[in-house]
């Protein structure tokens, strides 16, 4: 339903419960997917629609409405542990009367005006909670639903700024900070490079990066996303030493812990403002996104007095920046054609500027995408850039419509090569099912094999491929091992510095780590952490192409869809043949080594987990069973050959009990690892 109609007056109770639904969808494609469809402003504006509707039907309102309970949820094979103090969210706002509207708020609680207020960035990260005991570092959760969260404690300690250790000597036998988790510029610029290359989905924003590295399984690909952390505050029960909200940060910095940069106390709204102001004018030359700032009251005594809502503070504040709009013409909408086939829908625009650059692209992502806003070549349009890199439109000018618009439907054949389009039933993409001739796909295809990441071909950048392809000297990956001095001379701007520094390119990219090799064939669904994982099963090429389907499926992190699709891609003789060549060619993949475990008491044995683990989280035990030669189910059975029981197990273990299943503690299931 698109938010136009949204807004609408609600009739009835369906109508409400259609609400409902939209608001939980749209906070599980910010929390859980990472790939929002609205802007923040927007999805308060739903949440607040619906909260107005439940006030005039209170009969109405049930436990799972979101207003009881938006935000992050928890994720699969994470630990989820309580908070000891609840992680609540802020109140926000978006004007300089809301702002004073808090601070009356605040004044007529404590009945005076002499009040101070802390101000504060507002980091666009992920919360966390980080505790200490005896100074050291031991537990790192996320907010989750603000009662609970994941245990994020082997991701979080790869951040390079948190110290596993606090420095002096003052520090309280016990400390839980609550701080935000981030991408910095630098490093999203950089990841998002390495993915364009490859041909991979972008990132929309570095918020968006955080919170899917930090999601992570495996913490060692968490330690290569360059995360960092500014801290903000202390759990309630642990704070004591401090009286100000303002005297947090050098009180935790002084523990080497990394705090805010940027805050200021403010007697006054003009105050605050002239800080806000202050803040917006710096904010295009931070090396982090900030959505906003948050206002604190900053005696912690009368933070006390004014208390919370159930889901935020009263004695605080968000006041969130408006994401930067502009608004513009849609000229065309053209149809990008990825390398596996997949038709992107495009909008081409008048140019426009925007948030500090002119916008010319904007995504479309998808027809459903069209057809739920009503998009139309001619529509006048609002774009937005936010934290975002890729524009977005969010939504049309119906008055402007040109009378002779129609709506736009995704063409049936492949603007590159007229092969029918395929639809795949119950998938949004489109296809083009050309593989081997559309010549779009070819040129991706041969510039994601070249790419950083996989083969990582110096000198071989797209608009050389481009030639390359052109001519009709690439037809296929394995055509650039055939390469020589004759055919590179005929390129634009070669001479014989550029031929010799290309050739040796790709002499060298011949002994590719097995990784990038299996990434660079392009498996479908195989990015750069399947593709590690599949090379440390197989070890290589020639044992991955002949897993069966069950030995796929026992790589933790690999599942039906990655485990088919490797199946189907050495099915295909035209692919064998491809690697083939290229092995006959001279590339060769580095062997890794797999360690076998080889008689393992667990080669073959179905376990199951319960309970709370305390040196594992549940995904991980996993892990270690499957590396052995076990299997993981899910509940227990006649065919469970053996329970792992952790902390507080319970209708599992009494199953497993009745059945006769042997049973595991963590400690007993360590020793035999
Ligand atoms: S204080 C009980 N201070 O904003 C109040 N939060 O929208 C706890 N955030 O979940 C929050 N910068 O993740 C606070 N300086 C800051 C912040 C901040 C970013 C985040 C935090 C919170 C979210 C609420």
């Amino acid at each position: 339903m698109n938010m136009d109609t949204m807004i609408k007056k609600i009739f009835d109770e369906n109508d409400y419960k259609t609400l409902c639904n939209e608001v939980w969808r749209h906070n599980k494609l910010y929390y859980i997917d990472h790939t929002p469809e609205i802007s923040d402003q927007e999805f308060d504006l739903l949440l607040k629609q619906l909260e107005n509707i439940e006030k005039d039907h209170p009969d109405w309102v049930s436990s799972d409405s979101p207003s009881q309970r938006v935000g992050e949820m928890l994720t699969e094979g994470f630990k989820s542990v309580t908070h000891k103090t609840p992680m609540l969210s802020l109140a926000n706002s978006y004007s300089k009367e809301e702002v004073e509207d808090f601070i009356k708020r605040v004044q007529k609680i404590l009945d005076s005006e002499d009040l101070v207020f802390s101000c504060e960035l507002k980091m666009d990260g992920i919360a966390v909670s980080v505790c200490y005991e005896n100074g050291r570092f031991i537990r790192g959760v996320t907010r989750g639903d603000g009662r609970k969260g994941d245990d994020i404690t082997s991701n979080i300690k790869t951040i390079a700024s948190l110290p596993l250790k606090l420095t002096g000597s003052n520090f309280p036998d016990y400390l839980e900070v609550r701080g935000e988790a981030f991408m910095p510029h630098r490093v999203f610029q950089d990841l998002n490079d390495e993915r364009e290359n490859l041909g991979e989905d972008l990132w929309a924003n570095p918020r968006n990066a955080a919170a899917g590295s930090l999601k992570l399984l495996n913490p060692i690909e968490v330690a290569k996303r360059g995360l960092a952390v500014y801290f903000y505050g202390i759990a309630a029960e642990s704070s004591g030493e401090i009286s100000h909200q303002s005297e947090i940060h050098d009180y935790l910095s002084a523990f080497g812990l990394p705090t805010l940069p940027h805050h200021a106390k403010c007697c006054s709204i003009e105050e605050i403002w002239k800080f806000v102001e202050k803040i917006q004018n710096l904010r295009p030359e931070l090396p982090y996104d900030i959505d906003g700032i948050v206002i604190k009251l900053d005696n912690l005594r009368d933070q006390k007095k004014v208390g919370f809502t159930a889901k935020s503070p009263r004695w605080a504040i968000a006041y969130k920046f408006a994401a930067e709009q502009a608004v513009t013409k849609i000229r065309d909408i053209t149809i990008q054609v990825g390398r596996t086939g997949v038709m992107t829908p495009v909008a081409e625009l008048e140019p426009v500027l925007c948030a500090g650059s002119t916008i010319s692209r904007a995504t479309l992502h998808n027809e459903d995408e069209i057809k739920r806003k009503d998009i139309r070549i001619g529509d006048t349009v609002v774009i937005e850039k936010g934290g975002d890199v890729i524009p977005k439109v969010v939504n049309v000018n119906l008055e402007k419509r040109p009378s002779s618009s129609k709506p736009w439907f995704m063409p049936d054949h492949c603007p590159y090569c007229s092969s029918e389009v395929e639809r795949v039933p119950g998938e949004v993409a489109v296809r083009c099912p050309n593989i081997s001739g559309c010549p779009q796909q070819k040129l991706r295809r041969i510039s994601y094999f070249v790419a950083k990441g996989a083969m990582d071909i110096d000198n071989l950048g797209v608009k050389v491929v481009e030639q390359l392809v052109k001519i009709g000297f690439v037809t296929r990956p394995s055509d650039i091992y055939t390469l020589n001095a004759n055919h590179l001379i005929q390129l634009e701007g070669f001479k014989e510095k550029s031929i010799s520094n290309l050739l040796s390119s790709i002499e060298a990219s011949k002994n590719v780590p097995l990784a990038r090799f299996i990434m660079a064939i392009g498996i479908k669904y195989v990015g750069k952490g399947t593709a590690e994982l599949l090379a440390n099963k197989a070890g290589d090429i020639d044992t991955l192409s002949k897993l069966s389907r069950e030995e796929l499926l026992e790589i933790e992190g690999v599942g039906d869809k990655v485990a088919d699709a490797v199946i189907e891609f050495f099915k295909d003789s035209n692919n064998v043949e491809e690697v083939q060549r290229l092995l006959a060619l001279g590339v060769k993949p580095q062997s890794v080594e797999v360690v076998d475990f080889g008689e393992h008491p667990f080669k073959g044995k179905t376990f199951v987990i319960t309970g709370t683990l305390e040196e594992y989280s549940r995904a991980q035990a996993g892990t270690l069973i499957k590396e052995r030669g076990g299997k993981v189910t899910g509940s227990v059975s006649k065919k469970t050959d053996f329970l792992l029981a952790g902390e507080a197990a319970g209708s599992k273990l009494t199953k497993a009990e009745s059945l006769g299943v042997k049973i595991f503690t963590e400690k007993e299931f360590v020793e035999l690892l």
